[in-house]
């Protein structure tokens, strides 16, 4: 059995396919779900699809306790799913190659402090980018910038939004995240 801890800060549309995509392997479960915004809409859906949630203020998740509750915790896998706060470093050294992030660009372009969710793809279509995706990658102790595990791109049309654009790269997480998740953790 691998165990998988997902950590959220929002609407959870990931967190929603990640659950349905593994609720009848018997090999996968998710072991809880982390949450640090009290107003998250993920927080609804980690309740309706029955998995235990850790909500966490940031200040008690840069804490050196929080690190070895997840150590206690020990999933196989920590998956960063629209999840906000910067890690500490005492979570990414405790987890080497076991935390994964998932970017809505292609990195190393549109990422770092500041870029995330629509403000991504606000600069993308801002900068009348022909094309954009998603980036599947590990987490290091620099944002944005660890090992990449996987890229999948859609073009901008000439009238594109930041709107539009969130649709097209919403449509690649849901096809794509679970199965690389799949993939790493059956690799380990
Ligand atoms: C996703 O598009 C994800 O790629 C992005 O936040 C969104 C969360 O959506 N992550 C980042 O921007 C991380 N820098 P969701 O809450 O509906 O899964």
């Amino acid at each position: 059995m691998k165990r998988i801890s997902i950590f959220v800060s929002g609407n959870g549309t990931n967190l929603q396919r990640i659950a349905e995509y593994f609720a009848n392997d018997p090999e996968v479960e998710i072991a809880n779900v982390v949450c640090n915004n009290p107003k998250a809409y993920s927080i609804e859906r980690a309740h309706n699809l029955g998995l235990p949630l850790r909500m966490v203020t940031k200040k008690e998740f840069n804490e050196e306790a929080f690190t070895q509750e997840m150590i206690a915790l020990n999933p196989d896998l920590i998956v960063l799913a629209g999840f906000l706060l910067h890690l500490p470093d005492c979570l990414i050294k405790a987890f080497p190659k076991r935390i994964i992030n998932i970017h809505p660009a292609l990195l190393p372009k549109y990422g770092g402090k500041g870029f995330y969710g629509e403000h991504v793809h606000q600069a993308v279509v801002a900068a009348k980018e022909p094309v954009s995706g998603i980036t599947i990658h590990y987490v290091n102790e620099i944002y944005d910038s660890g090992e990449i595990i996987f890229q999948a791109q859609c073009r901008l049309d000439k009238d594109e939004t930041p709107d539009t654009l969130a649709a097209k790269i919403h449509q690649l997480e849901q096809t794509h995240f679970p199965v690389i998740i799949e993939k790493v953790l059956k690799a380990k």
